[in-house]
């Protein structure tokens, strides 16, 4: 039996099995149809937190995570004969995928100009420090991309784990601890059917508890990042107080139906005070938002690919129902742990990469995450290629790094 957590570990990937199961468990993603449409940009609640841009402001007010893809010719930091930590399962380039040109674009915000990532400083902004990605494969995506940036100046010792929910480095010239926490559904879960199959399991989720294998480890930590999303759109039983509540597509009679998005802001209502309410926790709490899928051709399990090899260039794409939901919900929700954060001195930090990436529909692996004779047929259009659009993330992290905390 194939436990979820493996598909954390990016050494486990390298065999064809374990890769297949992976690209079943994206059947967990459930996307209805996708459909990308336009919006109004002026209608969407986007969330004001426009005193955290003040430091790269040049002339009038910039919000860098608004912007758009302009042509670059600046190469990528890395290749994956230079980073070890790139997992088969983004290491598109591996398994032939022919196109180039997604590597050739660079995010350009409205009013100002987002500096390209430089390792040293970002290392040298957080000597002494330590930095954890808590949450699902979006966040694993984005810590191996970091991994991946900050190769070029220096190689962390792996520090060894009794589980692997948690994995850590330590970059010893800097005294920089990198630590990422397995937690897809950031809280407590239980499987209810562990003999059922991988791809659409019905799991418990304890909403109002944390998942222990991040919260009894955390306390330490100066940075979390964190992410959740695409997990909330399978089968799910919800307990509070230890009692049902409530599920979410469980097919049983006698339990009352609630919404993904019950269970989906509950968790992050979980997360945030489970942060605050450590004594010791004196640390910066980011949200990396919805990461957006991009099927197109046909649904996720019908045949749907992201075979698309160019940017969108419109300026807002707008999002499906159901992940402009999760992500109006998860970014309702840091604001109000902001304002309780605010009183305890817990700082929030939103790091809102979903309209950047909305743009980018050519940065997924889509069939390029497995070798053809490995007969998957679902393309992966939920995690992004390395080196690619995703090392944007932390460009943006390093430039919040820089305004806020150094
Ligand atoms: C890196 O990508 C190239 C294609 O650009 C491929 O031939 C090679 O096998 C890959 N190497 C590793 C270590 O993944
Ligand atoms: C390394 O950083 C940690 C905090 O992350 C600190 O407790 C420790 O004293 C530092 N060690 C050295 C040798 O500076
Ligand atoms: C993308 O895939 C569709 C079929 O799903 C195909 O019709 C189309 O030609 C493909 N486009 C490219 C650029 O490969
Ligand atoms: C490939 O997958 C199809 C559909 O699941 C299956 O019928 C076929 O036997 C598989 N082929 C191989 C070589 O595994």
């Amino acid at each position: 039996m194939v436990h979820v957590h493996e598909f954390h570990s990016g050494k486990k990937l390298s065999n064809s099995t374990t890769i297949k199961v992976l690209l079943l468990s994206l059947i967990i993603i459930l996307l209805p149809v996708i459909h990308l449409f336009f919006f109004n940009s002026s209608s969407t609640p986007w969330l004001n937190f426009k005193s955290y841009f003040d430091n790269i402001r040049e002339g009038g007010k910039c919000n860098m995570f608004r912007g758009k893809w302009i042509p670059s010719h600046q190469e990528p930091l890395y290749t994956n004969a230079t980073c070890h930590e790139l997992n088969d399962q983004q290491n598109c380039m591996k398994f032939g995928r022919p196109d180039r040109e997604f590597l050739k674009w660079r995010w350009k915000p409205d009013n100002c100009e987002l500096p390209p990532f430089d390792a040293r400083s970002f290392l040298e902004i957080v000597r002494g420090k330590s930095l954890a990605f808590v949450g699902d494969s979006l966040g694993r995506n984005q810590m191996e991309s970091l991994f991946c940036l900050l190769s070029s100046v220096s190689t962390p010792e792996y520090v060894f784990h009794k589980t692997n929910k948690f994995k850590s480095w330590l970059y010893r010239d800097y005294n920089f601890t990198l630590a990422a926490f397995w937690a897809p559904h950031l809280v407590k879960t239980i499987d209810a059917d562990p003999n059922g199959p991988t791809y659409n399991r019905l799991m418990k989720l304890y909403l109002d508890k944390a998942d222990d294998s991040w919260a009894t480890a955390i306390e330490t930590f100066d940075y979390v990042i964190v992410s959740a999303g695409r997990w909330f759109y399978g089968p799910q039983i919800f307990y509070e107080n230890n009692q049902v509540i409530g599920c979410h597509e469980c097919e049983r009679d006698n339990i009352e139906k609630l919404s993904m998005f019950y269970g989906y802001r509950r968790v992050f209502r979980t997360t945030f005070s489970t942060l605050m309410s450590l004594e010791g926790f004196k640390g910066v709490i980011m949200l990396n938002t919805l990461s957006p899928a991009h099927f197109e051709n046909g649904e996720w399990n019908k045949g749907g690919n992201c075979n698309r090899t160019k940017p969108f260039l419109k300026k807002v794409m707008g999002l499906d129902g159901g992940d402009l939901e999760m992500y109006l919900t998860q970014i309702d929700e840091l604001r109000i742990a902001e304002r309780e954060g605010r009183k305890k001195g817990v700082k929030f930090r939103l790091l809102d990469t979903t309209a950047a990436m909305l743009m980018r529909p050519d940065g997924h692996p889509n069939h390029y995450g497995h070798w053809p004779h490995e007969n998957v047929t679902i393309a992966d259009c939920v995690h992004w290629c390395m080196p690619g659009p995703v090392d944007t993330w932390n460009e943006f992290l390093l430039q919040m790094l820089r305004m806020y905390d150094s």
